[in-house]
């Protein structure tokens, strides 16, 4: 009884927070989007994986999304126009599938991964401006994705943040870390595969 009732005190996003902790300081370590010496072709190359990632993460789950009640705003268009005002086309980019992807097609599974692709757009409230100054654009030429309707940002995490806690019931914690686990480690196997982000290094 006791254990119950401590089970049901974590909300899901403390037990989606614990459970990723780790894979956050992971992927944020291998990244240099913050590095002083940044340069525009590894700028290029970190923008074209996100998309690849990104906009077959988006096309995977939104349908889900809209069944399941979950609000998403969709990010990729701001990776296209960044590509774009930058001469890449987009449609020639790679797109993730199959098992590059992460499992969503639990309710739980939905909601896990979903912690992962909204709240890293949290980070990008810090990386946004940083890189502006960095390259001297912003969101018209350039740093759309990162830097663009940051306002947006707090706004969309408190609405998820609701969503989150009134769809999952304490006994579907479990799968949703899974998912959110997994969404950290194939988004960073991703990005390794296509030369935007370091491999972990072991322990
Ligand atoms: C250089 C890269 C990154 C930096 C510096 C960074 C930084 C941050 C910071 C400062 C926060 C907390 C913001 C706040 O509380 O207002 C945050 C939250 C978060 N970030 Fe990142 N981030 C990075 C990359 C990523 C990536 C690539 C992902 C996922 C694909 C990600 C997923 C998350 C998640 C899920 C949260 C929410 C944590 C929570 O409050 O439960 N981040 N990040």
């Amino acid at each position: 009884m006791s254990d119950v009732k401590a089970e049901e005190q974590v909300s899901a996003l403390e037990a989606l927070r614990a459970g990723t902790s780790s894979n956050h300081a992971t992927l944020d370590a291998s990244l240099d989007l913050m590095r002083d010496d940044y340069r525009p072709e590894e700028y290029l190359r970190t923008l074209a994986a996100f998309y690849g990632f990104v906009a077959a993460w988006e096309a995977q789950v939104l349908p889900q999304a809209v069944e399941a009640g979950l609000s998403l705003q969709a990010q990729a268009g701001k990776l296209r126009q960044d590509l774009e005002a930058l001469g890449v086309d987009a449609d020639l980019l790679p797109l993730a599938s199959g098992d590059a992807l992460p499992d969503t097609h639990t309710r739980a599974g939905l909601y896990g991964s979903s912690y992962v692709m909204i709240g890293s757009r949290l980070g990008a409230r810090i990386i946004g401006p940083r890189l502006m100054k960095h390259f001297n654009i912003d969101e018209n030429s350039g740093c759309a994705y990162f830097g663009g309707d940051i306002e947006a940002t707090g706004p969309a995490w408190r609405l998820f943040r609701q969503q989150l806690e009134a769809a999952l019931q304490p006994h579907e914690h479990a799968v949703a870390v899974a998912a959110a686990r997994a969404t950290f480690s194939r988004f960073h196997q991703w990005l390794v595969s296509h030369g935007a982000a370091r491999a972990a290094q072991p322990v």
